[in-house]
Formats: C-alpha cells, structure tokens, sequence
C-alpha cells in the first residue's frame, strides 16, 4: 500500500472478511473541466475545478469461473489480463486498491470500461475511468470509500499516468463536486464550492488527441530552465483564479467572463495553446461568448465557452463552423432542482 493513503483506507479493509460472490458490481464517475487555473495549479496556485456529471465512465464487474482479473475495453477494441501486463497503470491501480483492501488473491473477474469520455480531451477521462473501476472493486468487495480515499488511489494512479499530477483532476471527480483546489507541501487544500447561478458552458473538442503528460513536461523543462517568468504567470493566473471565485459564487457571469479570457491569454503565454485551440476560443467571443478558454492540459482537447442562453445556440454554430469536431452544452450549478 502506498505510504500516503489515508489510515482509514486500511481500517476499511481489515472490517472485512472477503469471500468471491457470483455477483456483479458497476462503478461510474464524471468528467471534469477545469473552468481556471490549470498548469499553475501544479506549482501550488489554486484552481477552480467543476464535474461533468452527464458524461460519465463506467466499470462493470462480472465474476468469472476462473482467471485472475481481465480488462475489456470494447471501445477500444481492447483486451488484457493483469497476469499479462503488470506494467499497465489500471493493472498497477486494480493491484494497489485490493493490496488496500488486503484482499491476496486476485478474483477471478472481467473488469469491462466503458466511457463517454474522449481519452485526452481535457475531460479527465484518465481520472475518471480509474474512478469507476476503484468504485466498482469496492462495491463487488463490500467496501465503502470516502471521496478522500478514492481521490488517494486514483491520485496514485494519476502519478503513474503524469509524472507530476497536481491532485485536482482525481479530487473533483471523486468528490464530484464544484472545487477550489490549491496544492501544499502535505496534500491539498479543498473547499467546495456553491454555485448560485447556473452556469451555462459550451464545451468544444477540438478533435486533436493530446496525452496530459506532454504539456505538463514541456511546462516544467520551460520553468526548470527559467523559472521566474514562468512563476510570473502562474501567480497571475492565481490571482485570476481568486477573482474567478468570487465572480463564481456571487452568480457574476458578466465578471466572469473576461477572466476566462484572461486566463486564456496567460496559457498562451505558459505554451500550451495551439492554433486549434485559439481558433474555437476567437470563434466563441466573435459569437458573442462571454468569456472563452482552452480547459485542461492543452496542446489539443477541449476549450470552454461561457454563455448567456439567448446566446448558446449562435455560438455552437460558431464553434462548428470553426472546425470543433463536436460541441457539447452543459449547465453547472444554481438551485439544486435545474441542475444536470
Ligand atoms: C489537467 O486537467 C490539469 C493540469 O493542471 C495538470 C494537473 O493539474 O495535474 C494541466
């Protein structure tokens, strides 16, 4: 087990006693955006994090007569056993959870993952896969995890996948709850946070396939090389993110969104923007967005839009027209009854 897990994690594992049932398990969890602070967030600045809870990842779990643990991945036309890929990062996440769970025999099951999510889009669909498949293992073994647990194991399994995660991607999915999210020296500080007003987000995908790992390396070889202009940025986009919580929890779209645009202009200068992704953003303003910007690692994947209502549908045409290969509408926040 790693040092790090929570103490909990290993009394959850010893209450029980784990006996193989012929039964089946599901897990599912969200996508996320990251509405501001990205890159700046791994070198302790804050960022404010949101769930995707209509796009999900899901696990399910089906015992089988014998076998050890199977991975079927039938949207990627992909399928393994752990016995065969130890080095595998879900193989490494399925060992770690049930190494906690102090479960010594593998079971024989088929782990099949499904997802809404395009892989490295932006989306978390990393952090959410590893989510369902630990919500799925703890249902299928009669655990029950908190949030913070699960965030542990798939922050393990993000390091894994990133070299240098900052935490927030595992948090606001298995938390799946709107965050502010600033990363210490032991852990991270985490604060809910209330959205008022809804918010009303077009999500475009730019079609262009990038692994978060390239962009978080390239950022860090720039500032390794010269830090001070890069801690420059990265506290400016700390105090946007300051003011972009404010704006969020006062219901202050119109604030809002110039801090996105801000934000944006603060990536470009970090180094991972691309023509792509500048294009949808122009597109978005020019269709009269309120605030627009790349979302996630960048260099591909998906970028936001902020907009009034009466707006949403002008813009989606927008960002068609500017070559997103899909736009997806999503609402955050406000009364609880008009959430998604
Ligand atoms: C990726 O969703 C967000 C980044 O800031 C990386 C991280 O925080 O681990 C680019």
């Amino acid at each position: 087990m790693p040092s790090d897990l929570p103490p909990t994690l290993g009394d959850a594992a010893s209450d029980h006693s784990y006996t193989p049932e012929l039964h089946r398990a599901t897990g599912t969890a969200p996508g996320k955006l990251i509405l501001c602070g990205e890159h700046a967030v791994v070198y302790g600045q804050p960022a404010i994090a949101l769930p995707l809870s209509g796009i999900r990842a899901s696990a399910h779990i089906t015992p089988m007569p014998s076998g050890g643990v199977r991975f079927d991945a039938p949207d990627l036309a992909r399928a393994w056993a752990m016995d065969d890929a130890p080095d595998d990062p879900l193989c490494q996440l399925v060992g770690e959870v049930l190494h906690a769970f102090q479960i010594a025999a593998p079971p024989a099951i088929t782990i099949t993952i499904t997802s809404d999510l395009p892989i490295a889009s932006g989306m978390g669909s990393g952090a959410s896969v590893a989510t369902a498949i630990v919500r799925a293992l703890a249902r299928y073994t009669g655990r029950t995890l908190a949030p913070a647990q699960i965030s542990q194991l798939v922050f393990e399994n993000e390091r894994r996948l990133h070299g240098t995660p900052s935490g927030v991607d595992n948090t606001v999915i298995a938390y799946e709850q709107a965050v502010w999210f600033v990363r210490t020296e032991d852990g991270a500080q985490i604060e809910p946070l209330d959205i008022p007003a809804p918010l009303l987000l077009l999500v475009a995908d730019t079609g262009v396939r990038s692994s978060t790992k390239l962009p978080v390396g390239e950022v860090r070889r720039r500032w390794q090389h010269d830090p001070a202009p890069y801690n420059a940025l990265f506290s400016q986009v700390g105090d946007l993110a300051l003011q972009a919580r404010a704006a969020l929890c006062a219901g202050d779209t119109r604030t809002l969104g110039p801090l996105l645009d801000q934000n944006h202009a603060l990536l470009q200068q970090i180094g991972v923007s691309s023509p792509e992704l500048d294009r949808l953003v122009l597109a978005a303003r020019e269709a009269g967005a309120l605030g627009a910007k790349l979302s996630g690692a960048g260099w591909g994947g998906v970028m936001l839009a902020l907009a009034h209502p009466a707006r949403a549908a002008q813009i989606s045409a927008a960002l068609r027209g500017a070559g997103a290969a899909s736009v997806l509408r999503t609402a955050v926040g406000g009364p609880p009854e008009i959430r998604l």
